[in-house]
């Protein structure tokens, strides 16, 4: 009788929450698939949920309403959509959703990535950024970048001797960590470790863990009712963020002791000084940002980059050609001051940034209050998923997106250069664009011209690379083996 009750219970409560997901809320809702009981639409995602998004906006249109698990959603895959929202009506959807994924990372939302209302975020977001785009700081990163990319390349070249496969992702790895632990709190992997084994092992190594572990979230985030059961899988990246937070917390306490307030040595020190030594929680908390969101995206892009030119020889010939008649054949380094003289190299980069949007849905928003966004309704508490992969895969903007084809970004036709580069947006738009733009573009050029400029890559089997994404925080290809041959 009992068991008869509760089976019937289900059902009504099952048949209850598969009205409301599907009840529309206004007459001005966008478009949008059948939403499930309890799942919503989480079986729509796909591996790749970037992807599984993509399919649902051909269907249903550039923006369209969804369930994640027990949250009412809006995707928006529109160029014109999107600075609707991210930037013109920036303040109601400043702040990021609540759950407790992000209460873990951000210290309870005391940190930038992860803030979740405006004027906390505004707060720290200008005191970071103030510090973080001062010249001394700028200048000491450029020269630590121009180090690490020599000993990339010094290290690469073992690999053209031996004629061992040469696996990049863990060496692209070590130069992104490195550049941010340096920057934050002057720490680095010494060039003779590894990230896996090493002096700031108890960094990098829960770095890989959650970066890998972790897509958008937890699935518990989406539908609360399963969080019990993923008790033990929850445990294993807690544990890693929790070793990285103390970690962090006891270079902090370093920094405050040997502090110089007249000669601050990095980030780090600046936000204390910044902060009057009041916001250790704040500040860790932002060290953990820095270390989540530049370790494994910027390395990304190298490694995308390193599989396209290696599948795509004839671009890597004329991007190669191209920096020997700009440079000269006696050229040792390429600058981030070259870059305006390498328009195809900077054409390669710029294509693989649009194939693979490293990190392709960003951070989600929430809409603050009830609003209506060209015709569409978008009520208070609805979470808003921008798809950068999708606008980089436009139809109209890009003919045959699915091609690697870095000369679309060298028409002489402006108008439609220019709406291409408007349809190239990565690191997202508006006030709450990725701080680390910058920083990244500028990793990524100097490291993806100087590995060319020394050596030719191609596929160590012989046959073309896998190109498909591994979904995570950030999307990476499958491990894959280069052969590099050194260039003359
Ligand atoms: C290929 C490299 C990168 C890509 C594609 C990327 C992309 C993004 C995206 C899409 C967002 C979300 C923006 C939004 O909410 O609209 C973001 C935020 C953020 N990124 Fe990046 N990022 C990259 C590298 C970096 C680096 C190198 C750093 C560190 C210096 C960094 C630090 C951050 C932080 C702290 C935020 C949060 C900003 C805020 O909420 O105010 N990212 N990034």
């Amino acid at each position: 009788m009992n068991y008869f009750f509760l089976f019937f219970l289900t059902i009504i409560l099952l048949f209850l929450d598969f009205v409301k997901k599907n009840l529309r809320k206004s007459k001005k809702d966008p478009p949008g698939p059948i939403s499930l009981p309890v799942i919503g639409n989480l079986h729509n995602l796909t591996k790749n949920p970037h992807r599984g998004l993509k399919n649902l906006s051909d269907k249903y249109g550039e923006v369209f309403r969804c369930y994640l698990g027990d949250h009412y959603s809006i995707v928006v895959c529109n160029r014109q959509i999107i600075n609707e929202i991210y930037v013109k009506n920036f303040e109601n959807f400043c702040s990021r959703p609540y759950n407790d994924t992000f209460k873990m990372f951000s210290g309870d939302f005391k940190d930038l990535a992860f803030a979740n209302n405006y004027s906390d975020w505004k707060n720290i977001r200008s005191m970071v950024n103030g510090n973080f785009t001062k010249t001394n700081l700028t200048k000491t990163i450029y020269n630590y970048l121009e180090d690490q990319t020599i000993q990339l390349i010094n290290n690469m070249d073992k690999y053209t001797i031996s004629g061992e496969p040469f696996y990049p992702q863990k060496q692209y790895m070590k130069v992104s960590i490195n550049i941010m632990c340096k920057l934050f709190f002057s720490k680095e992997v010494l060039p003779n470790e590894s990230i896996d084994n090493g002096n700031m092992d108890r960094i990098s190594v829960p770095i890989q863990i959650v970066c890998k572990e972790l897509g958008a979230g937890n699935l518990d985030d989406f539908v609360g009712i399963i969080s019990p059961f993923l008790f033990f899988t929850k445990k294993k990246y807690q544990k890693a963020v929790s070793k990285m937070i103390n970690f962090i917390e006891e270079i902090y306490e370093e920094h405050l002791n040997d502090l110089d307030e007249e000669k601050p040595k990095d980030l780090m020190d600046m936000l204390i000084i910044d902060s009057k030594g009041n916001n250790k929680k704040g500040i860790v908390h932002v060290g953990f940002d820095f270390l989540l969101g530049g370790s494994d995206s910027s390395s990304g892009i190298m490694e995308w980059f390193t599989l396209f030119m290696s599948n795509n020889k004839e671009y890597q010939e004329k991007a190669y050609n191209e920096i020997v008649s700009v440079m000269g054949k006696n050229c040792h380094f390429i600058s981030y001051n070259d870059r305006p003289k390498l328009p195809y190299l900077v054409a390669c980069i710029n294509e693989c940034l649009r194939m693979r949007a490293e990190d392709p849905l960003g951070i989600p928003r929430v809409a603050i209050e009830d609003i209506e966004i060209k015709g569409f309704f978008i009520p208070k508490g609805t979470q808003i998923h921008h798809n950068l992969y999708a606008v980089g895969m436009n139809e109209k903007v890009f003919e045959n997106p699915n091609k690697f084809d870095p000369e679309r970004w060298l028409t002489t036709d402006q108008d439609i250069l220019k709406e291409r580069l408007n349809h190239l947006i990565p690191f997202s738009v508006g006030p709450r664009v990725c701080i680390g733009k910058n920083l990244s573009e500028l990793e990524t050029f100097v490291v993806c011209a100087n590995i060319l400029l020394n050596f030719e890559f191609s596929s160590y089997t012989g046959e073309p690379i896998d190109d498909i994404e591994i979904f995570g925080i950030t999307i990476h290809p499958p491990e894959f083996p280069v052969k590099l041959i050194k260039r003359k």
